[in-house]
């Protein structure tokens, strides 16, 4: 599907209205200019989370969350993007267009997802058939109730090597149908005479795996003795990506409005245990260990993943290789923590042997990233000897080198030194490797040529910030200010922003703040934008706003005249003006008197 026109998204941030759209999930009060609710985000007794009309844009004091209406219905009912401008669309009787794109993806065929759900609810019917006995005893032998075993859509697939045809009529005359029962991996062609099909599926427990959506996209099938393989999944296929997809994500979505924590186990009986137990927030990986998507997704969901391992060699192998997935994504806000079960047990029987309570304390009980790291790293090396210590930190270099996040870093390092017991400063020369440059002799000049500007003219990042402000708060001040290319000649990332902000009102003059930080959804810039939308200006100067942007607007381009001005000196002294320039001199001269 092409990409929704950016036009569409700005007409559909002016159509809706923030407050009715939050007040209908969320009941809102009115207080002073704003609205004010208990935030939906975070546990409060009294209210910081606030919406503004004029912004149209909500903001929590207590935990920052902020956005437009695009961002509440991505965060509260947890929609990625288009869903959540497909939902905005829908609600305002509108289609979302899409632009023309010329990749050559293939189409995903949307009938697969119809038939893997009729195909899911046949599988499910079979459990309550007289064919469904042998089925049933398993699952009940194995503790399941009758309820979760429902609520996972779980099923059986008959013994047989054509159920499917069985169950969707003959595919002599439907060859479309074959195919595509081939594509989503349910039918295998039968070597040599590939006319021939048979069931991928035979005898087996049968889970469902759904989507974020809920719309099931593979299954995953358990032998009900000791067969082999004990689990056969679902091949890649155009609606099923191993690495992105995680089994139990909707279900635990669908029974936690929010997931603050997320626990990641290996197994689907794992999931369906702990959910039996009343713990609802655990997916499981399919089949492959944790991957950095994985993690990714699950991050736009909690904030918190726990990772849980067995307490074995390969459980703590398993711990450092997720972990090289997970130290890139830490970052403000963000956890990861390692939980280790004893030797022999998974979740299923751990769960089912001491209950909820226990197996909630030890979820409690998991390992930070960094205390992980650092015990394992530790028992590789001998703490008692200086030259131990100092393997430590190489040990530790790796990891650190992973992580990207300046705070997170910092507190690597500082863990670091705290088990090695050497010097923070001594542990940052190790790190970065200059001891081993010292003794070469140094060949970088020691004092660096100051830059020879006649008058070195900085902008005073201060007034742009302030324009920057004002024009966030409410963009419609831009109008007023027609040529402002000049800012550009100042030659700072901040005007450049200034400048593009400028040009996004000029193109959209009836923009609210809230359609206005929708530029930069999913950029870096965004957050910093967001607070500076979001920061209350003092009573004294509310309602000077006009005035206050022509003051900064008018010492910009004085700023921008006078650096003109020197750079035409630094040349009439190097090599002489034209006469044009000569002309522009003299005015700016002029100018610059005023
Ligand atoms: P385990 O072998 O640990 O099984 O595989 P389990 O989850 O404890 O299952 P039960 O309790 O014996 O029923 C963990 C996960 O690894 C994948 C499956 O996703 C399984 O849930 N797996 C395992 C396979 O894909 N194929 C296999 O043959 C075995
Ligand atoms: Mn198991």
């Amino acid at each position: 599907m092409g990409l929704i026109p950016q036009h569409f998204i700005q007409d559909l941030l002016n159509r809706v209205d923030i407050v009715d759209l939050i007040d209908s999930r969320v009941p809102l009060k009115k207080a002073g200019a704003n609205y004010k609710a208990c935030c939906p985000f975070h546990g409060e007794k009294t209210p910081s989370f606030n919406v503004s009309q004029s912004k149209q844009f909500y903001h929590c004091f207590g935990c920052g969350m902020n956005g437009n209406a695009i961002s509440f219905l991505m965060e509260y009912d947890r929609l990625e993007f288009p869903d959540a401008v497909e939902e905005l669309a829908i609600s305002l009787g509108l289609e979302v267009p899409r632009e023309e794109t010329n990749d050559n993806k293939p189409k995903i065929d949307n009938s697969l997802y119809d038939l893997m759900s009729k195909i899911a609810n046949y599988y499910s019917q079979q459990l309550k058939s007289a064919n469904g006995k042998e089925a049933v005893n398993y699952l009940k032998n194995r503790g399941l109730s009758g309820e979760v075993a429902k609520e996972f859509g779980l099923g059986v697939v008959p013994d047989a090597w054509d159920s499917l045809e069985k169950l969707f009529g003959s595919f002599a005359g439907n060859h479309k149908l074959k195919q595509q029962l081939i594509d989503c991996g349910m039918l295998i062609q039968k070597e040599g005479d590939s006319s021939r099909v048979y069931d991928r599926f035979r005898g087996r427990i049968m889970f469902p795996i759904k989507d974020k959506r809920g719309r099931v996209i593979a299954f995953g099938g358990r032998v009900m003795g000791d067969g082999e393989p004990k689990y056969l999944n679902s091949p890649e296929t155009p609606i099923f990506h191993k690495s992105n997809e995680l089994y139990g994500l909707y279900q635990a979505r669908k029974s936690n409005r929010n997931l603050s924590r997320i626990l990641i186990v290996e197994g689907y009986m794992d999931v369906v245990a702990l959910a039996q137990f009343g713990i609802t927030n655990a997916v499981a990986t399919l089949g492959t260990a944790t991957t950095a998507a994985h993690l990714q997704q699950l991050f736009r969901t909690s904030r918190e993943l726990v990772l849980c391992f067995d307490g074995d060699k390969a459980g703590r192998k398993a711990a450092l290789k997720a972990l090289e997935h997970g130290l890139p994504q830490l970052r403000e806000g963000r956890e990861i923590k390692l939980m280790f079960l004893p030797d022999g047990e998974d979740p299923d029987s751990m769960v089912r042997k001491v209950g909820k309570d226990k197996f909630e304390q030890l979820v409690e009980r998991s390992h930070s990233t960094f205390e992980f790291l650092l015990k394992y790293l530790s028992g590789q090396v001998d703490l008692e000897s200086v030259a131990g210590r100092g393997q430590l930190v190489h040990l530790a270099k790796p990891y650190l080198e992973r992580i990207t996040d300046p705070v997170y870093r910092d507190l690597f390092a500082q863990s670091i030194a705290e088990t090695s017991g050497l010097a923070i400063e001594k542990i940052e020369s190790l790190l970065s490797g200059s001891e081993a440059t010292k003794t070469a002799p140094n060949t970088q000049p020691s004092f660096q040529p100051q830059s020879i500007k006649p008058r070195q003219i900085k902008t005073a990042n201060k007034t742009v910030q302030l324009a920057i402000t004002l024009l966030l708060q409410d963009p419609k001040l831009g109008l007023r200010f027609k040529g402002y290319d000049w800012l550009l000649s100042l030659d700072s990332s901040a005007t450049k922003i200034l400048h593009e902000i400028l040009e996004i009102i000029h193109k959209n003059p009836t923009l609210s703040s809230g359609a206005l930080l929708e530029y930069w959804r999913g950029k870096p810039l965004y957050s910093r934008l967001a607070e500076l939308a979001m920061t209350e200006r003092e009573e004294k100067v509310q309602g000077q706003e006009a005035q206050e942007l022509s003051d900064c607007i008018q010492k910009l381009l004085k700023d921008a005249r006078n650096h003109r001005l020197d750079s035409l000196q630094t040349k009439a002294t190097a090599e002489g003006l034209s006469s044009a320039e000569k002309a522009e001199y003299q005015q700016l001269l002029l100018l610059s008197k005023q």
